[in-house]
């Protein structure tokens, strides 16, 4: 069995033939499985000057960016530039309305003006080892329901190692379903800092209306620093830190790119499921996303009646609104284009040629049948989870609450005294933060919906015995129900006043925790998930993970001459191809770059996601674009390009063929935003800020040409 799947896990890898624009390659094998046709493709770079271990390399100039995105060196002095939308909440929490930098910008003068944001960090990896084979053989016998634990500890066992002097972190990260493992060893640094940003009406001009879509003019990038200790190691945060000295950093390219021109992007993609199974395109179809979508409405709804009242409201709230909408909208795409692609058939027709493939082969023969049976037991529930996460628990008062779970399971019958007071000590530390953004008015009005949106759409049956109490509210109508129900919560629940919650917090009494209304409900609709649905959850997990991983492993053998690429997992990855135009229908024809013209066509000072700053109106009359304009004279602001991407490498560098930096990602389009289930070869196209465009506005707009000083600027 063993050697079985070690040759398994090679063939996956296996040559020949690929799309160069699809697929997130491991920087590891690069040099066995893709360097050929990267060149062929106009790459100019040895495979070690892509990843090295022993030598620096361009890895060592893209950093994982705390955990959400990706950013890149680019100074000697670690620069680190990354999207204008993953420095966001950095940027709006060092916002007031006195000194309001997520509206007017920011550079600092000097490293002393820099901005310390506390908790963010950058990963650097190390170097990346292929495990399979060594994981696969500690697996050996395990059943499928100790796995995932047998697994944990298999990578405590490997990565254990690293904690012994402290320098480096080591972490797993599973491929292709579970049939290859990985370690990817980093350097993480946790002293940060804001360097700069251009106003948000730049950074996130176009907003939530352009997100996700071409053509797009958004100038959406901002900067921070690494510190080190002197010695240049990882360090935390000390005054007297130092700026990083990398052992890479990206040269900038002047140059301007041309449809067509070699493109890679180096980052931190993180979650695809392109072998994601016909059922489940149809649960996310049909339930699922539209779900989301709705929950999601409702807490954006409510939101933005407070943001547009008062800029001090609207700056504590921004960040939060900008990442629940960014994907609000995701999920509306993904649907829209999963029908308009027909992806659903197109799974179909894949399992069917695996089912004909299977025949006889009895380690694959039911796999496909087997799926089925799973999918029949979880649909009926499906929807628990959803309304869970994004219903209950998306109402922010009910959050606070659920963060006393640990208290009150410890405090009952005195179980453990000294784990219940941890517990309130660590929601106290928490607290200062959530009630400085905290809405209770807002919050009311969602809770009522949410209830409302959960009692209509989940079968009776379903609901926790708790509904009958929230019933018995007064009221003609179910949403005058919930309505005056949700009201009597914020005016009776301690939860819904700092001092209040603080005042418990000092006396905490697990009785007095009980009887408060907020808690109540919470914890009534979280332990009817917790008895009655996580265990089918559960169930349905451990029955899909050895059908998926033995479906992945038989499609790699249908097809023993086709190189796979594993499902993104936020490690490090590349991903080659070109600048590349498109039609996003029939008789339209989409541009591959886009320019300041069109700013100002877009431009309406009376629509906020579309005005920009009187200064960038000056600089574009003037035509003041400094050393950084197109041959034609007009300025570019981004450019597509047809490299598979996904969220997690917002703020990845796009590198030319030579090793410069040419412009950063910072998108999908929306015609192919079902590209995270099946990579659409036609429609799907990364989009970048054009270089030039930063380098522009931090030397124009910012009013800071030594910050572009800094960086290695090449023609
Ligand atoms: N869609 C982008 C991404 O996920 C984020 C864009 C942020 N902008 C916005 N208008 N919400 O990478």
């Amino acid at each position: 069995m063993k050697k079985l799947l070690y040759s398994i896990a090679t063939l996956l890898l296996l040559s020949t033939g690929v799309k160069a624009d699809e697929g997130m390659w491991i920087p590891l094998l690069l040099k066995k499985y893709n360097y050929e046709q990267m060149k062929a493709k106009g790459l100019k770079l040895t495979a070690e000057q892509l990843y090295d271990v022993n030598n620096s390399s361009l890895k060592d100039a893209i950093v994982w960016f705390n955990g959400g995105c990706t950013g890149e060196i680019i100074s000697s002095k670690g620069l680190v530039l990354t999207n204008h939308h993953c420095g966001y909440d950095a940027i709006a929490s060092n916002s007031t309305p006195g000194n309001n930098i997520l509206d007017n910008g920011f550079w600092a003068k000097n490293n002393g003006e820099e901005k310390p944001i506390a908790g963010m960090w950058v990963s650097i990896v190390q170097r990346i080892e292929d495990k399979t084979d060594f994981v696969i053989g500690q697996l050996s016998g395990v059943s499928e329901k100790d796995r995932p634990a047998k697994l944990q500890e298999i990578y405590k066992k490997i990565t254990d190692e690293f904690k012994k002097d402290g320098k480096f972190e080591g972490q797993m990260r599973e491929m292709f379903k579970g049939n290859a493992y990985y370690l990817f060893v980093f350097q993480k640094f946790t002293d940060i800092r804001l360097v700069g940003t251009p106003p948000q009406s730049v950074g996130k001009f176009g907003g939530d209306a352009d997100n996700w879509m071409w053509p797009r003019h958004t100038g959406d990038f901002s900067m921070f620093r690494i510190y080190a200790n002197k010695n240049n190691e990882a360090a935390g945060y000390a005054p007297d830190n130092i700026p990083y000295t990398p052992k890479h950093s990206l040269p900038i390219s002047m140059k301007g790119v041309k449809e067509g021109d070699y493109a890679m992007i180096y980052g931190f993609p993180g979650r695809t499921n392109r072998y994601e199974f016909s059922q489940g395109i149809d649960l996310a179809i049909e339930k699922v996303n539209p779900t989301i979508v709705k929950l999601r409405d409702i807490r954006l709804k409510a939101w933005k009646e407070v943001m547009d009242k008062n800029e001090g409201d609207r700056l504590k709230l921004s960040a939060d609104y900008a990442s629940i909408a960014n994907y609000w909208k995701y999920f509306i795409g993904q649907t829209e284009q999963m029908k308009r692609l027909k992806v659903y058939d197109f799974k179909k027709e894949s399992e069917a040629k695996f089912n004909e493939f299977a025949k006889g082969k009895p380690q694959y023969e039911s796999v496909l049948a087997n799926v089925e049976n799973a999918y029949v037991a979880y649909r009926p529930i499906a929807l628990q989870r959803t309304y869970l996460g994004e219903g209950i628990l998306g109402v922010s008062m009910n959050g606070m609450a659920s963060s006393l779970f640990p208290y009150a399971t410890n405090a009952k019958d005195n179980k453990d005294t000294a784990a219940a007071n941890k517990a309130i000590k660590a929601a106290l530390a928490n607290s200062e933060d959530f009630y400085s953004s905290f809405f209770p008015s807002a919050d009311e009005k969602i809770l009522a919906q949410i209830l409302e949106l959960y009692y209509n759409n989940i079968p009776a049956d379903q609901h926790p015995a708790y509904m009958a109490v929230i019933l018995k509210s007064k009221g003609k109508t179910t949403a005058e129900k919930f309505a005056n129900y949700a009201k009597m919560v914020y005016a009776k629940s301690f939860f819904a006043s700092k001092a209040k919650f603080e005042e418990f917090c000092k006396a905490p009494s697990y009785k007095k925790l009980m009887a408060d209304p907020c808690y109540a409900m919470v914890d009534a609709f979280y332990s009817n998930y917790l008895t009655k649905y996580k265990p089918q959850v559960d169930a349905f997990t451990a029955a899909i993970g050895p059908e998926a991983r033995a479906y992945v492993r038989g499609l790699m053998e249908m097809n023993p001459t086709k190189t796979f690429y594993p499902d993104a997992n936020s490690s490090l990855r590349l991903t080659y191809g070109s600048v590349q135009a498109y039609e996003p229908k029939d008789a339209v024809k989409f541009d591959y770059m886009t320019t300041l013209d069109g700013v100002m066509e877009k431009y309406n000072p009376k629509d906020f996601e579309f005005n920009a700053p009187q200064k960038l109106l000056d600089l574009y009359t003037a035509k003041d674009f400094g050393n950084y304009k197109r041959e034609d004279g007009k300025m570019p602001v981004a450019f597509i390009t047809n490299n598979d991407i996904t969220g997690g490498n917002s703020g990845s560098p796009v590198i030319d063929g030579e090793g410069r930096l040419i412009g950063l990602a910072f998108d999908g389009n929306w015609e192919a935003m079902s590209g995270d289930i099946v990579f659409d070869e036609k429609y799907k196209r990364t989009i970048n800020v054009d270089i030039r465009y930063v380098m522009f506005l931090i030397d124009k707009l910012g009013g800071a040409p030594h910050i572009v000083g800094e960086m290695n600027l090449v023609k």
